[in-house]
């Protein structure tokens, strides 16, 4: 209990958050109705019931179907709006959300709705809660470096409103490595660079990411553990990783909470921050992940208060913005 209220006290950044994972079976049928779009379950019962994952692709196919859903700016409002009050609920202060535009405009819906959508309920949450943000869009790495380059042709316009890219989706035999000419294009128009690396792939993609692709931070992380220069390396170059409990639980990257690595990565001095992925998919906010840890691990309050801050140290917020923080 005392646990408890110190975690809902922290004020937290959120690095790692897929908007379209945090779509509610609540809210998929709302917009399943409002869209006249028909999904293949019969009651938000039946919805939960379906997120049982063995793995990453297990996963990805209900996520990509659940998608679906999402047709209008409205929507794409609605969904970030929910979010954000969710995030807010956990004193979430930052939060650098994730979209994958890839996985709307091949089903027709336009790159600008769903920035105007998602960017609306961004500003609503900046003056509601005070709740600051950054915008990062995501490649679909089971997809071809020329679609992710058309992608990034296609958010051009709104650059002004997104702050880097990332690298999601299939991991194991999509390494960085087929993204390095996007994101060396990315890197030359000042965006920030993330990549999922070492959630099921080896640690070679997470030192692609490093070498390759130059990221700002790796998202996930875990089997870096598997090479201990690689970790002497992210550790002596103060490399955030965007670590994600619940996720891991529910997509098998560790068998039981118990044998989670954030320990064992704060321990070898890595900076490793407490994230959510795709809360509605894995069964909890930052907030729960925060607490799921913490009690499996039996981490101290100096160790949350470092995953705090490492949260905030490891965004893209400006060096006097970070200051308000610490
Ligand atoms: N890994 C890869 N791709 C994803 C994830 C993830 O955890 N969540 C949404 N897309
Ligand atoms: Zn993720």
């Amino acid at each position: 209990a005392d646990r408890a209220a110190f975690i809902a006290g922290l004020p937290k950044a959120e690095l790692h958050l897929h908007i379209e994972g945090s779509l509610e079976p609540e809210l998929m049928f709302a917009l399943a109705q409002r869209n006249a779009v028909a999904i293949p379950f019969a009651s938000v019962e039946e919805v939960r019931a379906a997120y049982a994952f063995s793995n990453l692709q297990d996963f990805l196919d209900i996520y990509y179907q659940g998608m679906g859903v999402l047709h209008t700016e409205q929507d794409f409002h609605d969904l970030t709006a929910a979010y954000l009050a969710r995030a807010h609920a956990d004193n979430v202060r930052h939060v650098e959300i994730f979209f994958d535009p890839q996985g709307h405009t091949t089903r027709g819906v336009a790159f600008a709705t769903v920035i105007a959508g998602i960017t609306r309920a961004l500003d609503e949450a900046r003056r509601e809660y005070g709740l600051t943000s950054k915008l990062i869009l995501c490649f679909l790495r089971h997809l071809s470096e020329a679609d992710a380059d058309a992608t990034l042709d296609e958010a051009l316009p709104f650059l002004g409103r997104i702050d880097g890219i990332g690298l999601d989706s299939s991991e194991v035999g999509h390494p960085p490595s087929k993204f390095a000419r996007v994101f060396a294009r990315a890197r030359a128009l000042g965006l920030k660079l993330v990549a999922h690396a070492g959630e099921e792939g080896p640690p070679a993609y997470v030192r692609e990411a490093l070498d390759l692709l130059h990221v700002d931070r790796i998202d996930h992380g875990n089997r870096s553990l598997e090479d201990p220069a690689l970790v002497a390396r992210l550790a002596s170059e103060g490399m955030t990783l965007t670590v994600c409990p619940l996720s891991n639980l529910k997509l098998c990257v560790v068998g039981d909470m118990a044998d989670h690595p954030l320990k064992i990565m704060l321990d070898a001095g890595l900076a490793a921050t407490v994230n959510s992925d795709d809360p509605s998919y894995f069964g909890g906010y930052v907030g729960a992940n925060y607490q799921a840890v913490a009690d499996a691990l039996d981490l101290s309050k100096a160790e949350l208060l470092a995953l705090a801050r490492n949260s905030f140290t490891g965004s893209f917020l400006s060096d006097a913005d970070k200051a308000n923080h610490l």
